[in-house]
């Protein structure tokens, strides 16, 4: 996905179920995530004024949860950036490869959920953004 936009990245609303005692949401593969899920990870106890991500993946797909809290997605497609606020357990934004993306803005306590299309491989990364910016061209 080396010519990605920001575009076509998305916020996708997840279902919810209501009741008195609390809410509840479930992502199923494919009905609710356009890839299948062979990762979970979330990111927690991030400090004030910390940021994460900087980096674009070559493959992997992603969908970032607030599971808790809020915090924003910064998207870069090298040309367009794109700021996406997450504050809402039941939103998840889908980001496609040959993005790079940074994560601030962290409310305290926030959650960050992540679902991955692939298992942790460093090779998929690029950390640098030159690299980036080149790799887009
Ligand atoms: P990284 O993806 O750079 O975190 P973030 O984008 O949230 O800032 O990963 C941070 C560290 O954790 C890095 O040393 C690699 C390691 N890591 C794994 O070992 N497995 C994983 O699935 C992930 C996402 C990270």
């Amino acid at each position: 996905m080396k010519y990605s936009t920001v575009y076509d990245c998305s916020v996708i609303e997840v279902d919810k179920h209501h009741s008195e005692a609390g809410n509840i949401t479930v992502i199923e593969n494919i009905e609710t995530v356009p890839f299948e899920t062979n990762r979970v990870y979330y990111l927690y106890d991030i400090p004030g004024g910390e940021e994460r991500g900087a980096h674009a993946h070559r493959e992997l797909k992603q969908l970032l949860i607030a599971a808790s809290g809020s915090f924003d997605v910064v998207l870069n497609d090298g040309n367009v950036r794109r700021t996406v606020s997450l504050n809402r357990p039941y939103h998840g934004l889908l980001i496609v490869p040959g993005i790079w993306r940074e994560l601030n803005n962290f409310s305290s306590g926030a959650v960050c959920l992540v679902l991955a299309s692939h298992k942790y491989d460093e090779k998929d990364y690029i950390r640098n953004y030159e690299e980036f910016l080149e790799y887009k061209k």
